[in-house]
């Protein structure tokens, strides 16, 4: 029994086994020295039914209350009894795990969930010190190698890696939680850069301040590729990376969310002519590629280019028409019952904010660009499968559809790809609260573009497509898709209705672990969910390259740095044009 892992001795012995209630234990303390040194989340090994197994239980409370009882016969004085007070010193904990010194041909093994309960009087152990050493290495290295992810270190014994399996992390659904400045960028760019070191890699960044720059600049050894959503100044010659996302991407319900007036009494007359001429004009533009096979079965929403200039006229014609009576000319079918769809439709074309949709360059017409567009956003070619897209000059209202329809235009291809050949993708979302809100709050766009990501975020998972949402407030952020993650990476959370949604999230027994998010330090995390066999709080490593996010020293700048005028002046040009260049 010598290669044990655990092996205890009579002062790491803290107790005894009060009660039990399914997964919650009551430990009655016997030694006192040793509870001033345990906090929450301390690991503890209950000795289990047979000398082999150890249930491993993780504290969540520990208090001491005084009660009276009687004294000693013996110490009675002439006084008679007095009763006198002692202190009854309580623990909780959780069970989490079963470990066993020896199963079947393998030794040390931990698994998550209690095979048995604990009996009562059974003793109790504190793992610290070189069993918690021996006990995190354990944890480490039931991750096979190939699908390691190394996340930092543990809290607890600072000289073990936590390690998660990156199979179970990408594959449900992950969110990485945590107040402003908490770390959560950081984590990102610690997750991007592991996975860099992958082959083929397949992970696609919304980047909504444009921060994680830094990883695509070769010079400071960046890995990733960056493209850019299309600015009002980037209409006119475009650069190689600047992506477009013409309007005929968007499917009937994306496009009319944006341009129907719902309460418009004609609505129904706008939605219905609008479907009838897009459906035409996309079947002309297949005849005209001779795409016959499609034509056949082809529906208004798939994504075929086709003239938003003929589409307009078409329905000008429409809403000007006569309609032809006995006598004469009569009022038209449709005759002034598109005027204000027209004009929605006309603000939107005209509006340089919306260039990116409704102002491509011509290649961005053509039947093939979608493909090339495509293949290079779902491409991985020699490890630079990490793509980040800046959404930093989308204006704020149209943001939902932008990445609604990118998510849902990538999903579809993915969806449609055979099963055997398809290859993983993650969708990272960074501050998802922007364009994932909670439904309640959403108006008809952000609708439309929440129902893409949780159509992902249910379905997803089979087709080898999954979400890792990032958001400081996860009380903003849609619940269908925060229900769906199966790992969290929780750093500081301050806002109590914000604990409270990842406190929700939990199953029953581990909920008490959330309370110690607001007091996480900066780059500290609870990372809880299947990639990891406990749920543990660790201290993440230093990206090599951090994201361009840095807390600013206020007092220290402004003992140094002057503002510059001429960095103003710029920077009301820049406001004027609605681009950083
Ligand atoms: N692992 C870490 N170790 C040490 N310091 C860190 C770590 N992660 C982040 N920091 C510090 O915290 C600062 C803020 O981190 P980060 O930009 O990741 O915050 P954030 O959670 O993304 O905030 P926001 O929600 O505002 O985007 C960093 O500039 C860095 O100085
Ligand atoms: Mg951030």
């Amino acid at each position: 029994m010598t290669d044990a892992a655990l092996q205890f001795v009579d002062h790491d012995k803290v107790g005894r086994v009060a009660s039990v209630d399914t997964s919650c234990v009551t430990i009655d303390v016997t030694n006192s020295i040793l509870l001033t040194r345990i906090g929450i989340g301390q690991l503890i090994a209950i000795r289990g039914a047979t000398e082999r197994e150890y249930l491993i239980a993780m504290t969540e409370r520990v208090t001491r209350s005084m009660r009276e009882e009687l004294p000693n016969l013996d110490d009675v004085g002439e006084g008679g009894a007095v009763l006198r007070t002692v202190p009854t010193d309580l623990m909780q904990a959780i069970l989490i795990g079963t470990f066993r010194t020896i199963e079947g041909a393998k030794a040390n093994t931990f698994k998550r969930g209690a095979d048995s309960f604990p009996q009562i009087d059974r003793e109790c152990f504190v793992i610290e010190g070189v069993n918690l050493q021996r006990f995190m290495g354990i944890l480490g290295a039931g991750v096979s190698e190939d699908e390691r992810l190394k996340l930092g270190k543990f809290v607890a014994d600072r000289s073990a890696d936590a390690i998660a399996s990156g199979d179970k992390f990408f594959q449900r659904h992950a969110a990485v939680l945590g107040s402003t400045g908490s770390g959560k960028s950081w984590a990102v760019a610690l997750i991007l850069e592991r996975a860099a070191k992958l082959k083929f890699p397949n992970i696609i960044v919304f980047d909504m301040h444009g921060e994680y720059a830094p990883l695509a600049n070769r010079a400071l050894g960046g890995f990733a590729q960056r493209f850019r959503i299309a600015g009002p100044g980037d209409l006119e010659n475009p650069g190689e990376d600047v992506l477009f996302l013409p309007y005929w991407l968007l499917n009937r319900d994306e496009m009319l969310s944006m341009i129907l007036d719902r309460s418009d009494q004609n609505a129904p007359n706008q939605a219905s002519r609008f479907t009838l001429h897009v459906r035409t004009l996309k079947g002309e533009r297949l005849d005209a590629e001779k795409q016959h096979t499609v034509k056949k079965t082809f529906t208004v929403d798939s994504p075929i280019p086709y003239s938003v200039n003929k589409l307009f006229k078409l329905l000008e014609t429409d809403n000007t028409t006569k309609g032809v009576g006995k006598t004469g000319p009569v009022k038209g079918e449709w005759e002034d019952k598109l005027t204000r769809f027209l004009s929605r439709l006309e603000a939107k074309l005209e509006d340089r904010r919306y260039g990116f949709m409704f102002q491509p360059p011509t290649v961005a017409i053509a039947y093939g660009w979608l493909a090339t567009q495509v293949l290079k956003l779902l491409g991985s070619d020699g490890g630079s499968g990490i793509k980040i897209v800046d959404f930093s000059e989308v204006p704020a209202d149209v943001l939902p559809v932008v990445t609604g329809t990118l998510a849902r235009l990538l999903y579809d291809v993915q969806f449609w790809m055979d099963s055997n050949t398809r290859t993983p993708v993650t969708l990272l979302c960074d501050e998802a609260h922007l364009y994932l809100p909670v439904r309640d709050d959403a108006d008809a766009v952000q609708r439309q573009a929440l129902g893409s990501f949780e159509r992902i975020a249910k379905e997803g998972r089979k087709y080898g497509f999954s979400l890792l949402v990032v958001s400081q407030r996860p009380s903003d952020v849609s619940r269908t898709i925060l229900s769906q993650c199966n790992n969290f990476l929780a750093l500081r959370l301050t806002n109590e209705t914000d604990q409270g949604v990842i406190k929700r999230l939990m199953p029953d027994s581990l909920a008490g672990l959330t309370s110690v998010l607001p007091l996480l330090d900066t780059g500290e995390a609870l990372l809880l969910g299947d990639a990891v066999l406990l749920p543990t709080r660790i201290k993440l490593d230093i990206p090599k390259i951090p994201p361009d996010s840095a807390t600013r020293d206020f007092w220290r700048e402004w003992g140094t740095n002057q503002p510059q005028p001429a960095a103003i002046l710029s920077a009301i040009e820049r406001l004027r044009s609605q681009s950083r260049n």
